[in-house]
C-alpha cells in the first residue's frame, strides 16, 4: 500500500477504450490517461468487459480466475493480458453470454439499448470491487479503483457495501446525461444489500440509477472540466442529479482532459496529406487542398473551411450550424461535416450538402482517419454544444492550428479563449442561437482577412501544452486524498 502518488496501484474501469471500442471521447481518455499515469510512476491496470473487439485484440491473455455463473451468465472468467502494442496490463471479463455479440457496446444494431445492460454493467462493477477486495486476483490488489461513467459506477456501491477492502474509489463523470437507469423490479439482479435500494442509495425517482451509485459512494467524484464540475451542481445542467452533486460538494473536482499526442500530432500524423508543425506550416496548406479534393469542396483558396467532427445529437448544438449555414455560405464559408447519430440531423446535413454543392460537404459515418484529415485541413473547427463536459475535438483543433469556434459552456469555456488578443486561441459565443454562432463565424472571417493576426492565434494554440502529463499528475494527487478520505470517513453509509 502506498500513499505516494508514484507508487499507487490504480485500476481503471471502463466500457470502452480507443482503438478497440469507441463511441466518443471516453474511449480516448481511457486509452491515454492510464499510460500517462504509468509514466508518472503509478502501477496502472485496466478492467474492461470482454466485448468481441476487446477480447480478440488483447495480447497474451491468461486465466486469472474462473468466476463461474453470475449475473445471468453461465460462464464468467477473468483474464489478464496486455493492451495491443503496449505494456499496459488489462483485465478482461470473458462472459460470452453477456458480451460476445455484434452491435455496439450499449445498443444493438437497431439502436435500442441491450435489454440486459443492467447485468452487463453490474458485472463490470462487481468484478472491479472483487479485484479491490483481493479475492479475484490476490497477486495484484489496487489501492484505487477509478470508475468511468455509469457503466463502471456500480463498482463504488459494491465497494461501499462492506467489501473488506482498503481501496479507495474515484468516479469520473464524463457525461451526466447518460445515467444508466433501470426498472426498479430488476433490483434483485444486482446483488446489493437492500439498504442501497432507497432514495438515499441508488434509487432515482422509482428507478435504479448506476450514475447515482458513482456520485454517492465514490470517495471522490471528478468530472472532465472545472466548469462542468460547477455546472452539474445546477438545475440547468444537473439532469435531475444536481442535488446529489451538491451533497458531495467538497468531494467533486474538475480535471481537464488532455489529448494523446502520440495519436493527435500534426508533426507525426500518418493519416494526413502532409506533416506540419509551428515552424513548418506549409503542410497545413497541402492538407487543406487534399480535404477540398477528397470531400468535393470547390478548390477555393479564399474560402474559410469550417469543420465539424461530431456525434450528431442534441447535445452538440449542430442545429445552430444548420440554421446559420445558408448565410455563412453566402459569406464565403465552406463546411466540411463528418458525423453520425440522430437520423433527423443526418438527413438535414445531407440536404444542406445538396443545396450547396461544392460549399458544403457531408460524410455521414464514423471514420478515425477521415477525422484527422478534417481536423488538419480545415481553418476552423466548430463545437457549438448546448452542454459539453470537456470536449476533445476543440483540443485537437488547437493542436492542429485549426481555430476552435465554441459555445461558452463546460470544458469548451475552459479550453478556448477569445478575450484580449494576446490570449486569444479561438472564437467563443454565449447564446445558443444561430445569430450568436453566425456572429462568431463572422469574427473568424474578419480575423482571417488579417493574415498576421490569424497566424498569431493559430501559433498560440499550437504551442499550448495539451498533453496528459498534467492531468495524470492531478488525478494521482486526488487518489492520495481519496485514500485519506476512505481511511478517515469511509462511505458505507447512506444519506
Ligand atoms: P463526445 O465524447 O461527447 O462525443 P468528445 O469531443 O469528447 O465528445 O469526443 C469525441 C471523439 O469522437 C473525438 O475523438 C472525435 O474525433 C470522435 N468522433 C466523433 N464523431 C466522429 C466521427 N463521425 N468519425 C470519427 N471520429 C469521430
Ligand atoms: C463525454 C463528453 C465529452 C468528453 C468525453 C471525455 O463523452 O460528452 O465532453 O470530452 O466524455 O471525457
Amino acid at each position: 500500500m502506498s500513499d505516494r502518488p508514484s507508487g499507487l496501484k490504480v485500476l481503471h474501469v471502463a466500457a470502452e477504450v480507443y482503438p478497440l471500442v469507441k463511441t466518443g471521447g471516453l474511449a480516448d481518455v481511457v486509452a491515454a490517461l492510464p499510460p500517462a499515469q504509468a509514466q508518472a510512476g503509478a502501477e496502472v491496470r485496466l478492467l474492461l468487459p470482454g466485448l468481441p473487439a476487446i477480447l480478440d485484440a488483447v495480447q497474451g491473455a491468461r486465466l486469472v480466475v474462473d468466476i463461474g455463473a453470475c449475473f445471468g451468465a453461465l460462464r464468467v472468467r477473468l483474464l489478464l493480458g496486455r493492451m495491443p502494442g503496449s505494456q499496459l496490463p488489462v483485465y478482461v471479463i470473458d462472459a460470452p453470454h453477456l458480451y460476445r455479440r455484434g452491435g455496439g457496446p450499449y445498443q444493438a444494431g437497431d439502436g435500442l439499448e441491450w435489454p440486459d445492460n443492467l447485468q452487463r454493467f453490474a458485472l463490470l462493477g462487481w468484478v472491479a470491487a472483487h479485484l479491490a477486495a483481493d479475492d479475484a486476483d490476490p497477486a495484484w490488489v489496487p489501492d484505487v479503483v477509478h470508475a468511468h461513467d455509469w457503466h463502471a459506477a456500480l463498482a463504488c456501491a459494491y465497494i461501499a457495501d462492506h467489501l473488506p477492502t482498503q481501496a479507495a474509489s474515484v468516479f469520473t463523470v464524463h457525461n451526466l446525461a447518460f445515467q444508466g437507469l433501470f426498472p426498479h423490479h430488476d433490483w434483485a439482479l444486482m446483488g446489493l444489500s437492500s439498504r442501497f435500494m432507497s432514495p438515499s442509495g441508488i434509487e432515482f425517482h422509482g428507478q435504479l440509477s448506476f450514475m447515482k451509485a458513482g456520485l454517492k459512494f465514490a470517495d471522490k467524484v471528478t468530472t472532465v472540466s472545472p466548469s462542468y464540475a460547477a455546472e452539474i451542481a445546477t438545475q440547468e445542467f444537473g439532469c435531475g442529479l444536481d442535488g446529489v452533486v451538491r451533497s458531495r460538494a467538497g468531494d467533486v473536482v474538475g480535471i481537464l482532459n488532455g489529448i494523446d499526442e502520440a495519436v493527435w500530432s500534426p508533426a507525426a500524423d500518418a493519416a494526413i496529406a502532409a506533416r506540419y508543425d509551428r515552424d513548418r506550416l506549409a503542410g497545413k496548406r497541402a492538407c487543406r487542398h487534399a480535404l477540398q479534393g477528397q470531400m468535393g469542396l470547390a478548390r477555393d483558396d479564399e474560402a474559410m473551411i469550417v469543420a465539424v467532427v461530431s456525434r450528431l445529437t442534441a447535445q452538440k448544438g449542430l442545429d445552430l450550424v444548420l440554421a446559420a449555414l445558408p448565410t455563412l455560405v453566402r459569406a464565403g464559408v465552406q463546411f466540411a461535416v463528418q458525423g453520425t447519430g440522430e437520423p433527423a440531423l443526418e438527413t438535414a446535413f445531407r440536404m444542406a450538402e445538396q443545396a450547396h454543392p461544392g460549399r458544403v460537404a457531408v460524410y455521414i459515418g464514423y471514420d478515425e482517419t477521415r477525422a484527422h484529415q478534417l481536423v488538419a485541413g480545415a481553418d476552423v473547427i466548430a463545437v457549438p454544444s448546448r452542454f459539453e463536459p470537456c470536449g476533445l475535438t476543440q483540443l485537437y483543433g488547437l493542436r492542429y492550428g485549426t481555430l476552435p469556434l465554441v459555445r461558452r459552456v463546460g470544458g469548451l469555456a475552459d479550453t478556448v479563449c477569445e478575450g484580449p488578443s494576446e490570449r486569444q486561441t479561438g472564437f467563443v459565443f454565449d447564446a445558443a442561437t444561430p445569430a450568436a454562432l453566425e456572429a462568431a463565424v463572422m469574427r473568424a472571417l474578419a480575423l482571417r482577412r488579417d493574415g498576421e493576426g490569424w497566424r498569431a492565434v493559430m501559433l498560440r494554440g499550437m504551442a499550448q501544452d495539451l498533453s496528459w502529463a498534467g492531468p495524470a499528475r492531478a488525478y494521482l494527487g486526488l487518489y492520495v486524498e481519496a485514500r485519506w478520505s476512505r481511511q478517515t470517513a469511509p462511505r458505507h453509509g447512506l444519506g
